[in-house]
């Protein structure tokens, strides 16, 4: 059975194949028919047990555009507020035909769970579990970066990594399962990333991760990078007072309309990044998010051919690692 958890399952041979068939995918994406007959009669069930609009959507755009047939599950308004458990939910879908299984939980863990028993026996898909892993975000986030890379040297992203490139991620580490896919995947690939936060919103242990620790955002800017990586701060996770108050976030934290200013002054090309939902005049501002160096909708765009690339992957290829 094959499965996409973790971006630490993936080699770096596996992470760029996946880039690559996303490159493919993504050609697809401009035709004016966009549909292959890939998936045809297969079943792809979205199974969201917490709120997107991304991921979701991204996802049952991929799985549709592979020719497969989608059942948009969300625990609101189902038997999940009757008690059903997890294990009964996902056997309700086997028996209802599902050949792969997108999962978002808010328990970190519960994709992994679907991976490792045998209670249902096909293709899991962690669209993003508690605090712990995005990897699909951060495959896309790694496809966006070099595809940017690539088209500003003129060259073609077949085949490569990010190897050498700075990339900062910033703000709310604690709860962020982006941060966490990211720094495996970056890693894997070849990138420095550094990490910049208040120290109260890094987790104990982040001193033993692949990564620089910051606590200076002017500095890490000052220092040149080629992309930042703007996090939400997660309120919905924060049951503690994690800094004095947002005008104070933004101050420290944020990529606010100064140090926008600071980096159109400097000359670099550094690319702002953020994956989404964006809290606005927090840790971006507007002009930051709207900016001609900002990603933020072609992040969108290529995650719809990331996901098309890891359901083809999972459902028809043999890249994913056994369990
Ligand atoms: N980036 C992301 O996961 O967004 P959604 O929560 O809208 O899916």
């Amino acid at each position: 059975m094959k499965h996409l958890i973790s971006t630490a399952d993936l080699t770096r041979a596996e992470a760029i194949q996946i880039l690559d068939i996303a490159e493919e995918m993504r050609a697809f994406g401009t035709r004016e028919v966009k549909k292959l007959p890939a998936l045809r009669g297969r079943t792809v069930v979205n199974l969201f047990f917490e709120d997107s609009t991304r991921t979701r959507i991204s996802f049952e755009a991929a799985a549709k555009r592979l020719s497969a047939d989608v059942i948009n599950f969300s625990a609101k308004g189902s038997s999940v507020s009757k008690g059903e458990s997890l294990k009964d939910t996902a056997q309700t879908l086997l028996a209802i035909g599902a050949d792969a299984v997108v999962i978002r939980h808010p328990d970190s863990g519960a994709p992994a769970r679907l991976a490792a028993t045998d209670w249902i026996g096909l293709p899991i898909v962690n669209a993003g579990d508690g605090m712990h892993e995005h990897p699909t975000q951060a495959l896309l986030d790694a496809f966006t970066l070099r595809r940017q890379i690539c088209l500003r040297e003129g060259s073609s992203p077949h085949g490569k990594g990010l190897d050498g490139l700075k990339v900062a991620i910033v703000g709310d580490i604690l709860h962020s399962r982006v941060a966490r896919s990211n720094l495996w995947l970056l890693n894997t690939l070849g990138a420095e990333v550094t990490m910049v936060a208040p120290p109260t919103l890094l987790p104990v242990g982040a001193a033993s991760w692949p990564c620089t620790i910051s606590y200076n955002l002017d500095e890490v800017i000052a220092s040149g990078t080629d992309a930042l990586m703007m996090l939400r701060v997660q309120g919905e996770r924060m049951n503690a007072a994690f800094f004095p108050n947002p005008r104070e976030y933004s101050r420290y934290w944020g990529l606010d309309d100064a140090r926008l200013t600071t980096l159109d002054a400097s000359g670099d090309e550094t690319l702002i990044m953020h994956p989404g939902p964006m809290n606005r005049g927090l840790e971006i501002s507007s002009a930051a998010a709207d900016s001609p160096r900002s990603t933020v909708l072609d992040q969108v765009t290529n995650g719809v051919a990331v996901r098309m690339a890891s359901l083809y992957m999972l459902l028809s290829g043999d890249l994913i690692k056994e369990s």
